[in-house]
């Protein structure tokens, strides 16, 4: 059997039809850039997460970006993220002149842990971005609420979580992107919700944020007028023929959260008795959408190996923390700052995870796992 790690192309097989259908309109009309289609796109994916105003642009680290750009966040600036996280949460904060803060992680969820929050808080300090890593939810709830205590500001970076939710105190279901004061997605091919090449989006409730944002991702236009610019804005647009496949995919996304799931649910079930193995903990009230299917074990290169002899695709999503990544050498980390996140990054191990994985593939991987620890 073989059991690749991911799988960017069944989904596309799945809606060949109508996204051809609609990339052909598309090129017929010439609506290339900022069109109906991104337009459609962005109202569609604001419904979806009961947001107010969507912003698509050209990537998940442009979203973080210009969010943090039209927050004011600038040189001397501070923001807080997690240690544990793909680059592009620093990246981005690096880009626009201020210092990424890192924190620590939660050792049960691999997200940012808010105990060790405010000892990093000071005067420079403007806002938190929150990752939602492998698609369970960051602890929302505790970190704004010390947002609000220290008034600053939160970013989610929801770039592996597309519709993972936490249910408030109303008992309902509230969609990641939405809670904090701006939400960041990436549609990277291999993301949740996917397309055929970069592309991202910025979901706000507030107006002027947006307005502000919609400057930012397009060289500073404002109004009907292509030459008059108000601010020095960027080229970071969606493009309509991303926006018309992310449309199809959308319509398809909960039903593929759900098999992502469900997968996850029969590798925790089959591999909950293990004791050598750590299967991932999904929070009470916290829908996790298992972006990735996380475990830890010892010796996990010859775990790795041992899968790869077995046609079985595994990643090591991450193997080094940011601290000790050699592009944030300035900032004068050393091994042991951050425990949490070296002791996850040297043990990690992540499963075949994606919508089109079957129960017998699942089997198959938690078998020959369970034979090669
Ligand atoms: C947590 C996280 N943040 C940001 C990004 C950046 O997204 P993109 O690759 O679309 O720029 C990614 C994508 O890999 C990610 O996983």
């Amino acid at each position: 059997m073989n059991v690749p790690f991911i799988d960017v192309k069944s989904q596309n097989a799945q809606l060949m039809r109508q996204s051809l259908a609609g990339l052909k309109k598309v090129m017929q009309a010439g609506d290339f850039i900022l069109g109906a289609e991104v337009k459609g796109f962005e109202q569609d994916f604001a419904a979806f997460c009961n947001g107010k105003f969507a912003l698509g642009v050209n990537s998940g680290t442009d979203a973080l970006f210009l969010s943090l750009l039209s927050l004011g966040i600038g040189p001397g600036d501070e923001v807080i993220c997690p240690v544990y996280t793909y680059i592009a949460t620093a990246l981005s904060i690096s880009y626009t002149g201020a210092k990424p803060v890192f924190v620590d992680i939660d050792p049960r969820t691999y997200n940012l842990d808010p105990t060790k929050i405010e000892k990093k808080i000071n005067q420079k300090t403007k806002a938190i971005i929150a990752v939602h890593l492998y698609g369970q939810p960051a602890n929302m709830p505790e970190i704004m609420r010390i947002a609000k205590a220290h008034k600053l500001k939160v970013i989610e970076d929801a770039a592996q979580a597309h519709a993972a939710a936490i249910k408030n105190k109303k008992n309902q279901w509230q969609k990641v992107g939405v809670i904090g004061d701006i939400g960041c997605f990436s549609f990277y091919p291999t993301k949740n919700l996917g397309g055929c090449g970069d592309g991202g989006l910025i979901l706000t409730n507030d107006k002027r944020i947006y307005e502000k944002l919609h400057m930012l991702r397009d060289q500073g236009r404002k109004g009907k007028n292509r030459y008059l610019h108000f601010l020095i804005g960027y080229n970071s647009r969606l493009d309509s023929l991303q926006a018309v496949i992310l449309r199809e995919k959308l319509k398809l996304l909960e039903i593929w959260n759900a098999a992502r799931r469900k997968s996850a649910q029969l590798y925790s079930q089959l591999l909950k008795d293990c004791s050598q193995i750590t299967i991932p903990w999904e929070m009470e009230n916290y829908k996790h959408v298992f972006h990735i299917y996380p475990v830890l074990l010892k010796n996990r290169n010859q775990a790795q190996k041992n899968l790869a002899a077995k046609n079985i695709g595994t990643g090591i999503v991450y193997h080094r923390p940011l601290h000790l990544q050699a592009a944030y050498k300035s900032l004068g980390h050393k091994k042991n700052d951050f425990p949490i996140a070296e002791s996850v990054s040297e043990r990690v191990l992540c499963l075949p995870m994606h919508s089109n994985l079957n129960n017998q593939q699942v089997e198959y991987v938690v078998a020959s796992l369970k034979q090669a620890i």
